[in-house]
């Protein structure tokens, strides 16, 4: 059969959106092994070695780290089918897009969903959070820590005081913070933290690491009412994973290689040189940016993401033919804004594999092209401001 495209042979892009990001040729190497079956010895070690290795990038000791099988959205779902009940009432901390899918996922279970509202591009207060806790007193507590929506983030710590104080739960989306900024789920107070594997990892999409506390741990082993959803009932995934290898689903194992291989990657460069190297590149970035003549959507730096960067697109400039030009012109992907920061922000992914220095000068020279062109009068060369940004932090 002929078929449109011919033989595969996807286009060469350096992916700088919010994910996926860029997957390394050990990675692509790793992927390209023989299967064994879901239910082999081999493979369990495979899984186990992902366990140990989740730990630290985490940030977290507790002994219940496992991976669902599916994206980002299904850690999610796992964690909301697994500790929300109907009835239950769910505070959700909304600033931004992947909080309203909390929400959404929550009333479908039945949750009595009660939020705190910012604006796109803000965080919440140690007093806010507390106030709205204590007010709601609710079962549940999910915030998101990497806002892929807005580029803000916001650790948890306060959210989880106030949480303790009203003894609920916490779960943290960490999607765009895990392997690319500290996401300190013990430090924090995270009970149930999710990511997924094509961010921070530098894996291509489909499973979606989840750690879980003792105290959540608890509160399951408390429930009821069964889980209603059978693909992420953690008790069946755990009995899988854990002791009898009780057969749940077939678990896609050559993305379990790429796992392994991106995280032993991470653990030879060393958590604090990986996080040194995603906060300067976006320091970088960041410099150059604001030598243009160009604003970061989020106003204070310390709430910045390191991983996911939000310069606004300047008045009277179509970010649509922006990132067509930098597509076209040097084959690299940024998304933009949607929902209320739609056609004024950029979306930059720097994290994993595309977090680094070339990406960044390569990227701040196509913007400045790309904005000449569209009539922008750029202030001064972001790649100049961006090179002395680096020579600085070197000296
Ligand atoms: C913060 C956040 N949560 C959840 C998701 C959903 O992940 P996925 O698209 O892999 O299902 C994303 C995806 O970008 C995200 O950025």
């Amino acid at each position: 059969m002929a078929l449109g495209i011919g033989p595969l042979n996807p286009p060469k892009r350096i992916l700088m959106g919010p994910g996926p990001v860029m997957v390394e040729p050990r990675v692509y190497e790793a992927l390209r092994q023989p299967i064994v079956s879901h239910v082999d010895p081999y493979f369990f070690q495979i899984f186990e070695d992902i366990r140990a290795l989740l730990g630290p990038v985490f940030g977290t000791q507790n002994p219940f780290r496992m991976v669902i099988s599916g994206t980002g959205t299904s850690g999610m779902e796992t964690a909301l089918v697994n500790f929300v009940e109907p009835g239950m009432k769910l505070a959700v901390f909304a600033n931004g897009y992947f909080c309203d899918r909390i929400s959404n996922i929550g009333e479908r279970q039945g949750a009595v969903v009660v939020r705190l509202e910012k604006p796109w591009g803000e965080t919440f207060s140690e007093e806010e959070a507390r106030e709205f806790v204590l007010r709601e007193k609710p079962h549940v507590v999910a915030f998101v820590q990497a806002e892929t929506s807005t580029g803000v983030y916001t650790p948890g710590k306060a959210i989880s005081a106030a949480a303790r104080e009203v003894d609920a739960l916490v779960i943290g989306d960490c999607v765009t913070s895990l392997g690319g900024m500290p996401v300190n789920v013990d430090e924090n107070g995270i009970d149930v933290a999710y990511s997924c594997s094509q961010k921070g990892l530098s894996c291509p999409p489909g499973l979606a690491p989840i750690t879980c506390s003792p105290r959540a741990m608890e509160r399951l082993r408390e429930r009821r009412r069964p889980v209603p959803s059978f693909y992420f009932d953690l008790k069946l995934i755990d009995d899988y994973y854990e002791g009898q290898h009780r057969y749940h689903h077939t678990a896609p194992i050559s993305m379990f290689y790429a796992l392994r291989e991106a995280l032993r990657i991470i653990d030879e460069e060393g958590l604090e040189n990986r996080f040194r190297r995603h906060r300067l590149n976006h320091l970088a970035f960041v410099a150059g940016i604001e030598a243009m003549g160009l604003q970061m959507h989020v106003r204070e730096p310390e709430q910045r993401l390191w991983t996911l960067n939000t310069p606004r697109v300047p008045e009277g400039i179509s970010d649509a033919a922006l990132r067509r030009r930098l597509l076209d012109e040097y084959a690299i992907e940024v998304l933009g804004g949607f929902g209320p920061l739609a056609g004024k922000v950029l979306r930059v992914g720097l994290m994993g594999a595309s977090s680094t220095r070339e990406n960044v000068l390569l990227l701040l020279e196509a913007l400045e092209r790309a904005l000449r062109a569209e009539g922008f009068p750029v202030k001064a060369s972001g790649r100049e401001a961006a090179e002395s940004f680096y020579a600085a932090a070197a000296a």
